[in-house]
């Protein structure tokens, strides 16, 4: 049964299966058509087309940032590093508004090195002549003004670990997806997991178990917060892990 009419503006809509009690999502797949499939309990709504939004997210690692972020916001405010154009902050930012939560998200804006000029992660869209250098911010702010979250995604111009270094807030959800080198990723870990609550989420992108799949930075750190001792796995979709503190 359908209860309620898939809206071209929002990318899921909840339906439930009668005989399961299951519920589903439907997909809009831009072609007027709609597809089902399985998504679990929580009603997902995104205020606008994400994929219209510049970034390498996967949609179900997005769903999976919005039930984590929904699950601990009760815990802390959440924090995402690496803002790019807004993907990721859309899913969390939807979850953080739900329940009257704040996304903090953290980005110098001048992208990573794969962003780089004759890198395979180049958008010439992002450069600014005028700078010689990548601008982000702008997609950022655009994102958040249709996603109608300018007041829950509060952007943070500036590198990770010097924001982090001036940081007290305690923390309910970390989403770590910054710099990719292992510099940039041990630092992302080693300065923001102490803000993390106990309970709270822990989420690393890009994690690759096979080096033949991608960087080993994130799978660096989602091994070393595994054996810290201080993390146990919740869930793994794609390449994102999701970690809980458990001390
Ligand atoms: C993979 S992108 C983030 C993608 C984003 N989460 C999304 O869903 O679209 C990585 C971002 O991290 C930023 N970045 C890299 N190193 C950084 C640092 N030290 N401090 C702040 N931002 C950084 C880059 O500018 C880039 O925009």
């Amino acid at each position: 049964m359908i209860e309620s009419k898939p809206d071209p503006k929002l990318l899921f809509c909840r339906v439930s299966g009668r005989k399961t009690g299951i519920h589903f999502s439907w997909k809009h797949d831009k072609t007027d058509r709609w597809t089902m499939k399985e998504f679990g309990s929580i009603l997902m709504q995104l205020p606008l087309d994400i994929d219209s939004v510049k970034g390498f997210l996967d949609p179900e690692e997005g769903a999976a940032l919005y039930r984590a972020a929904r699950s601990c916001t009760q815990l802390g405010v959440c924090l995402e590093i690496g803002s790019y154009c807004g993907k990721s902050a859309v899913y969390i930012g939807a979850a953080c508004k739900e329940q009257q939560s704040l996304l903090f998200t953290i980005d110098h804006h001048r992208g990573s090195e794969e962003n780089q000029p004759g890198w395979d992660y180049h958008d010439a869209d992002l450069w600014q002549e005028s700078i010689g250098a990548i601008d982000t911010l702008p997609y950022l702010r655009r994102t958040l003004y249709r996603a109608k979250l300018e007041d829950t995604v509060i952007p943070i111009v500036g590198r990770s670990e010097i924001v982090a270094r001036h940081w007290a807030t305690p923390l309910g959800f970390l989403f770590i997806d910054g710099g990719h080198t292992r510099e940039a990723a041990l630092t992302d870990y080693g300065l923001w997991h102490p803000h993390l609550v106990k309970g709270g989420l822990l989420a690393i992108h890009d994690v690759f178990p096979d080096p033949a799949d991608g960087g080993r930075a994130p799978y660096d750190i989602y091994k070393l917060a595994l054996n810290s001792g201080l993390f146990e796995e919740r869930q793994a979709v794609k390449s994102l892990r999701l970690l809980q503190r458990i001390d």
